[in-house]
């Protein structure tokens, strides 16, 4: 029987948080790879929460919309199974960064880093060594650039990013300060990653207690979040404070006018440095940022924490999931049995 390649499909517009009835599932003939491309088999996909974005048409977003019927976006690590590619040969591994919600993707190598499984399980190559690490390493080296000792804030700090970003400054010598919502994940900072604190934002004091953990103000914020807990940061940063604008995940299912923005009184009187950035602009570092992450990878000082789905046909319900902020760690989805190594 010729194999299909079963795909997760956009079915239409979320309004606000995506439901079920936003997907369906669709099977296919696997595509054939032309001149230049190949055949990657997908093992593990990742879940990215700017797939959100690309499920809406409105103005304004960096990422390109989706039609009803593509594929839904997100990362993948798998095997190539064909090759008609000069640079890339049957049997090896790779992570794809827009391989998409599906078991098999065609490829010309754009945007396709080859992994050593060696090195790191599959699912790692798509969290702390894949896009999220990388994501918190290029905000926090081309933008927050923490200095040993400084206090650096993350928010979303046990997720995929904001957990890599706050190892990176551990790592770089800093004072981290965690925010995440509720206290299991506030705990997971601490005490599995090392944080000096965590807040957890929807505590009725929240503001209260950032401010204590951050008793000489923050110098880098990595904003993962946006909204209310952006506000609660603004006023703590010092002179010469820099923004790693990294995600505004609390704006993703908005419906309407955006956020007020914070005050430019304080960027003009403090000096601030508020610079977003898209990872997809700076993949060109990927070997620069490997070398560095798998070596703290390899001396457990980068650790990494998946939140594993199984069954491509489960993708949606996890996405959903992460969305509302029940993952903790990197949203994957096996459509293959985990391995050991
Ligand atoms: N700039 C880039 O190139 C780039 C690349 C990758 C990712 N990103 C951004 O990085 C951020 C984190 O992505 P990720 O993949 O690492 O996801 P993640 O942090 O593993 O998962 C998303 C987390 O966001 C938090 N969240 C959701 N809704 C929230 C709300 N209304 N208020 C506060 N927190 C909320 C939840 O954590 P809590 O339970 O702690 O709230 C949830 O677990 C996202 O904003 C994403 O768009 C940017």
């Amino acid at each position: 029987m010729t194999p299909a390649n079963r795909r997760i499909a956009l079915a239409a517009r979320p309004r606000g948080l995506p439901v079920p009835s936003d997907f369906a599932l669709v099977a296919e003939p696997v595509p054939v790879p032309g001149a230049g491309q190949f055949l990657v088999a997908h093992e593990v996909l990742g879940l990215a929460p700017a797939a959100r974005l690309r499920m809406s048409d409105e103005a304004g977003s960096y990422a390109a919309p989706l039609q009803i019927g593509d594929t839904v976006y997100g990362q993948a690590v798998g095997r190539v199974v064909a090759s008609r590619h000069p640079d890339f040969r049957e049997g090896e591994w790779v992570m794809t960064m827009a391989g998409g919600w599906q078991d098999y993707s065609v490829t010309d190598g754009t945007k396709v880093w080859k992994i050593d499984p060696a090195l790191a399980p599959p699912a790692v190559w798509l969290g702390a060594l894949g896009v999220s690490g990388m994501t918190a390493w290029i905000g926090l080296r081309e933008i927050g650039r923490p200095r040993a000792g400084e206090t650096v804030v993350v928010s979303a700090a046990s997720g995929a990013v904001g957990s890599c970003a706050a190892q990176f400054a551990q790592a770089w010598e800093c004072r981290v300060i965690g925010i995440a919502g509720g206290t299991d994940k506030c705990r997971y900072a601490v005490d599995s990653l090392g944080l000096a604190a965590c807040v957890d934002y929807r505590a009725p004091d929240f503001a209260e207690q950032l401010r204590a953990a951050c008793p000489q103000g923050v110098d880098v914020y990595f904003e993962n979040v946006g909204g209310a807990v952006r506000e609660t940061v603004w006023p703590l940063l010092n002179q010469g404070g820099r923004v790693v604008v990294c995600g505004l995940i609390s704006e993703y299912n908005r419906q309407g006018a955006p956020e007020p923005g914070p005050a430019w009184s304080d960027v003009l009187a403090k000096r601030l440095c508020v610079q977003g950035f898209i990872l997809s602009d700076r993949v060109h570092r990927q070997a620069e940022f490997v070398a560095e992450a798998g070596e703290l990878y390899r001396r457990g000082r980068l650790r990494f924490r998946e939140d594993a789905s199984f069954g491509l046909e489960q993708a949606p319900a996890a996405f959903i999931a992460m969305l509302q902020g029940r993952n903790l760690g990197k949203s994957v989805v096996h459509l293959t049995e985990p391995r050991k190594t």
